[in-house]
Order: structure tokens, then C-alpha cells, then sequence
């Protein structure tokens, strides 16, 4: 695909619950787990999506029915139209590793899902969620074992995912961990990973406007996050100022990042 939106159509809607959606199309993109597209719904708005699932010639992408833009999202049937850009950003990396660890948290998982079933050595899940309502594809990874927990206790362990890695960590040696859900779980994955030496990769997310590195609207410290991003390797985290700080509005004004995730689009 291109910069410029082809408009495809939905080939299949699956509700995951009253939560999630994804919406499935018939169309194969070069693709690489991590990256993202721009979906635009005409007379709406355009917003990134990750790609979550992923075939020669098929995709799809989940999404989370929050404002005014996902519940229309989550609310096409098949046969509707969505204009798609891209693929656009870094993707995660894979090198030789023996050992990997997965942190989701959330929508967290839909970037991770490629991933997981396409790296070729021995894995751990550690999945997340405020409540059991939340839990994205529970049913997808049947041969790894899946570490569950939910802030309310409703399934699995109950806690936050940080605390579960932190207890893997302690019984395992990792070679890589990525992670994707809240910027603040993400910065605990991170400090976790530093206070015993293993690299992580994680998945920002700030406004996007072009998704190709030309209108600065996703600024974080000196990195573009549609371009430089959105996965971020400790070494750059290390230098990254924003992370988990700041972060820019759609009118361009610089926010906290509890202002910004708290800001709606409407
Ligand atoms: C690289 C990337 C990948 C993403 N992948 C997914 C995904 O796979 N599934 C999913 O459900 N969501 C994903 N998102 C978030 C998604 O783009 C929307 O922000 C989200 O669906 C909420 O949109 P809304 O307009 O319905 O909600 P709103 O209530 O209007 O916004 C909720 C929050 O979404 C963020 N947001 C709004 N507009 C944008 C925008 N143009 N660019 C970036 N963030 C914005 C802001 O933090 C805002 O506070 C991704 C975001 C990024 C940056
Ligand atoms: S979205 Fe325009 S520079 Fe990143």
C-alpha cells in the first residue's frame, strides 16, 4: 500500500466482546508485527491502527470501542468501505534469541499477537487487563502457557502484569522483552528490564496526523513515533525525555501524558 488511502472493503467483522472488534480484509500488505496503518472513516476522522492479524493475503486490525471514532469502527459490517494507508513505522525486531518474554497490556496485545505467533523460540506470555472483559485474545496462543491477571482479580492473578514479570524474571532468564499496553506499565516493564539487565522493546503511542514523519504532530523528545517509532529499544529509551511524561495534544499544545490519554478527539 501507499500514502495515499486505498479504500478497501471489510471482508468480515469479528466481536470479541462488547470491548473489541476486528476488522478483516481481504488484501495482502508487507507487513512487519509492530507496524501500524492509517484507517480513515470518510467524514469522520483518520487514526492508526496496529495490524493484529496478519496472512499472504489477508489482514486485520482490533480495535477498542472508546470515543466517537472506534465505536463507529467497531460498528462496520461487512461490504462497508475504510480508506487504509500504509504499512507505516518500525516494527519490532527479532534477532537469535533463546528466550523472549511478552507483556500486554490490554488493546496491548494486538501488536504483540503477530509477534508471538511468529518468533521461533521458547516464550512467555504475561497478559493483562483491568477486568476479564478486557483480556484480547484469550483463546489465540494455545500452545505457549499464558500468564493472566487482572486488576479486579476477575481471571487469572490478581495485580498488575508488571508484578507477574517481575516474578518471571526472578525464575527466568530473557533474552528479549516486549511489551505493549499503558505508557506507565510500559515504563515499569522498561525499569524492570534495566534493573536486571535485559533489553526490551515497546510500543508507544502518541497523535498521528500523517504517519510518515512530516507534520510533527507525534513528537516524543527528540523522536517521531510514526517514523523513529513506535518501538522503542532500551537503548533509545534511556535518551527518550518524554517517555511517560509528555505528550502533544491534536492543537499541538505539550501535555502530561495523564492529560493526554485522558483528552478526547470529538
Ligand atoms: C501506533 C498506534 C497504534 C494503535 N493501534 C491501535 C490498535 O491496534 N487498536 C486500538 O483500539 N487502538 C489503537 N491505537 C489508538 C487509536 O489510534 C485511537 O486513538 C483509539 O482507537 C481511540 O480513538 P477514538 O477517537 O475512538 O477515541 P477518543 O476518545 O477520541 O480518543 C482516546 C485517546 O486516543 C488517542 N488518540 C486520539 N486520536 C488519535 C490519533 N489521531 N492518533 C493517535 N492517538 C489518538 C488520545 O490519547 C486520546 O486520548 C493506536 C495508536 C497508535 C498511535
Ligand atoms: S504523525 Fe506526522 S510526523 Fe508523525
Amino acid at each position: 500500500m501507499e500514502k495515499k488511502p486505498v479504500m478497501l472493503k471489510i471482508d468480515q467483522v469479528q466481536h470479541h466482546n462488547e470491548n473489541y472488534a476486528t476488522l478483516f480484509f481481504n488484501h495482502g500488505i508487507a507487513f512487519r508485527p509492530g507496524q501500524f496503518i492509517m484507517v480513515w472513516l470518510p467524514e469522520i476522522d483518520e487514526k492508526p491502527y496496529t495490524v493484529s492479524f496478519h496472512s499472504k493475503e489477508r489482514f486485520g486490525i482490533t480495535i477498542e470501542a472508546k470515543g466517537k471514532f472506534s465505536q463507529r469502527a467497531v460498528a462496520l459490517k461487512p461490504g462497508d468501505l475504510v480508506g487504509v494507508r500504509g504499512p507505516f513505522g518500525n516494527g519490532f525486531s527479532f534477532e537469535a534469541h533463546a528466550s523472549v518474554c511478552f507483556v500486554a497490556g490490554g488493546c496491548g496485545m494486538a501488536p504483540l499477537a503477530p509477534m508471538i505467533e511468529s518468533v521461533p523460540c521458547s516464550k512467555t506470555i504475561i497478559q493483562g487487563a483491568r477486568s476479564d472483559d478486557y483480556l484480547l485474545f484469550k483463546d489465540r496462543f494455545k500452545t505457549a502457557d499464558v500468564l493472566y491477571s487482572t486488576d479486579d482479580g476477575s481471571f487469572g492473578q490478581k495485580g498488575f502484569v508488571t508484578d507477574a514479570l517481575a516474578d518471571a524474571m526472578a525464575k527466568n532468564m530473557f533474552d528479549m522483552v516486549y511489551a505493549c499496553g499503558p505508557e506507565v506499565m510500559m515504563k515499569k516493564v522498561f525499569d524492570l528490564c534495566e534493573a536486571n539487565s535485559v533489553r526490551c522493546q515497546v510500543s508507544l503511542e502518541r497523535y498521528m496526523r500523517c504517519g510518515f514523519g512530516v507534520c510533527g504532530a507525534c513528537v516524543c523528545g527528540k523522536e517521531r513515533v510514526c517514523v523513529d517509532g513506535p518501538v522503542f529499544e532500551s537503548q533509545r529509551l534511556r535518551t527518550l525525555d518524554d517517555f511517560n511524561k509528555k505528550a502533544l495534544l491534536k492543537s499541538g499544545k505539550e501535555v502530561s501524558l495523564t492529560d493526554y490519554f485522558s483528552w478526547r478527539s470529538v
